[in-house]
């Protein structure tokens, strides 16, 4: 088991399921800036764990590493910040679906997260019902006890 439990390297592997432990909010935000070189055109990312669990702060890093100087805050206010990520063209998005009843979800247009050219990372995603998956989906699964949060990141194809 420990030996699968991988803390701070790059090495994310496409067809494997990845498992690391972080130890405080800075680690996820690390883990999420290695993570967002593995991003690409068009991927869509689905934060899963509880409230509180971390997927914000995942996305903080993710942002960052981006080059973008503002870190990601909660959604809970605005449904979907946007980002440049100095590809040209491509945007970052994340969204938080906390507050949305699953009806309600196509009719913000999520269509044009989901399906664009652009980087989407989206925390709740389960309120997506229908087919919003393309073959570049990841997913990045978050457990909490404590400050230590075991996050479980996979490509899905
Ligand atoms: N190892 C850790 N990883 C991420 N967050 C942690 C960790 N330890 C403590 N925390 C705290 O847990 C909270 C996570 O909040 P947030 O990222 O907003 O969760 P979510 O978006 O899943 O609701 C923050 O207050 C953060 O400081
Ligand atoms: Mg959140």
């Amino acid at each position: 088991m420990a030996k699968s439990k991988k803390r701070f390297t790059a090495d994310i592997s496409t067809s494997k399921k990845n498992i690391f432990i972080t130890k405080s909010a800075d680690e996820t935000r690390e883990l999420g800036r290695l993570f967002a070189s593995f991003l690409k055109k068009g991927d869509i990312v689905f934060l899963k764990g509880d409230l509180g669990s971390g997927k914000t702060t995942f996305t903080q890093g993710v942002v960052k590493a981006f080059g973008n100087k503002g870190y990601a805050r909660s959604s809970s206010f605005a449904l979907v910040n946007e980002y440049e990520t100095g590809n040209d063209g491509v945007k970052l998005f994340h969204m938080d679906l906390y507050r949305l009843e699953p009806s309600d979800i196509w009719s913000i247009g999520i269509e044009e997260y989901v399906y664009g050219e652009n980087i989407s990372l989206i925390e709740w995603a389960d309120r997506l019902t229908g087919d919003a998956k393309n073959d570049n989906t990841w997913s990045v699964d978050i457990k909490a006890g404590g400050e230590t949060r075991e996050i479980i990141i996979k490509k899905r194809v």
